[in-house]
């Protein structure tokens, strides 16, 4: 089988990142998180005591700062200047802030960049909010996951109870949710939206083996593969 692409785009917690991963790991193919190097850029403008308002200078540290994925079985682990961000750039004050600092178009212009040499080979299951429109607008396979706010708002509160992290309520994280949403898709660059060749799948539903099975079932039809 020929190595191919995947998009998957969607809005947050709709599942983006399990899905992936998992479609990946069927494939044997490396599975990158794109939203994690948009999380990379707000911790360190936290770090550098800078804030979120100040888009020159949060432009210019991007610009400085080296982000490196390394896809591992457990998920892909991130690494900002030398230190293993992969956890801290999980934590409630970079989730409240990134949005603004994705809506940079700067930072936008070097992230999409450094995600489109990661496609070059092949073999690449990429999530995010733009694959399908601006960083892979050739993949072979793309799909845009969504789910209802209520239910991804249900899923995160069980994560985070699940790992112990939780400091909000169900309907604080719907909120914050909706929130996400809305500022992902009124921004001006590539703001969050479907692309016109992208599988619309609602996972609202369904469990995270059905929708991978539908992935890789696409796979199956479009490429041969899978
Ligand atoms: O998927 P996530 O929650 O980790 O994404 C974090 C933020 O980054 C979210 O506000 C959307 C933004 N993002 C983006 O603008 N473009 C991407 N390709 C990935 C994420």
């Amino acid at each position: 089988m020929d190595k191919f692409n995947i998009a998957i785009d969607g809005p947050a917690g709709a599942g983006k990142s399990t899905i992936a991963r998992l479609v990946a790991g069927a494939l044997g193919f490396i599975y990158v998180d794109t939203g994690a190097m948009y999380r990379a850029v707000t911790w360190k403008v936290q770090q550098e005591g800078l804030l979120p308002e100040q888009e020159t200078e949060v432009a210019a540290l991007a610009n400085r700062m080296q982000i490196e994925l390394i896809p591992g079985d457990e998920g892909q682990q991130v690494i900002v200047d030398g230190v293993d961000v992969t956890k801290a750039i999980r934590s409630t004050d970079v989730t409240t802030h990134v949005s603004q600092i994705a809506s940079y178009g700067a930072v936008r212009h070097l992230l999409v960049a450094l995600q489109k040499q990661m496609t070059v080979s092949k073999g690449v299951v990429m999530d995010g909010r733009d694959i399908g429109t601006h960083v892979m607008p050739d993949a072979e396979i793309k799909v845009f996951l969504t789910a209802s706010v209520k239910e991804r708002a249900e899923r995160r509160f069980k994560e985070l109870e699940n790992s112990g992290t939780n400091t909000l309520t169900l309907s604080e994280l719907e909120q914050d949710i909706a929130r996400r949403d809305q500022f992902d898709e009124a921004r001006e660059i590539s703001p969050l939206r479907r692309a016109h060749d992208a599988v619309l799948m609602d996972s609202t539903s369904m469990t995270i083996e059905e929708v991978v099975d539908e992935i890789l079932g696409l796979c199956k039809d479009k490429v041969g593969g899978g």
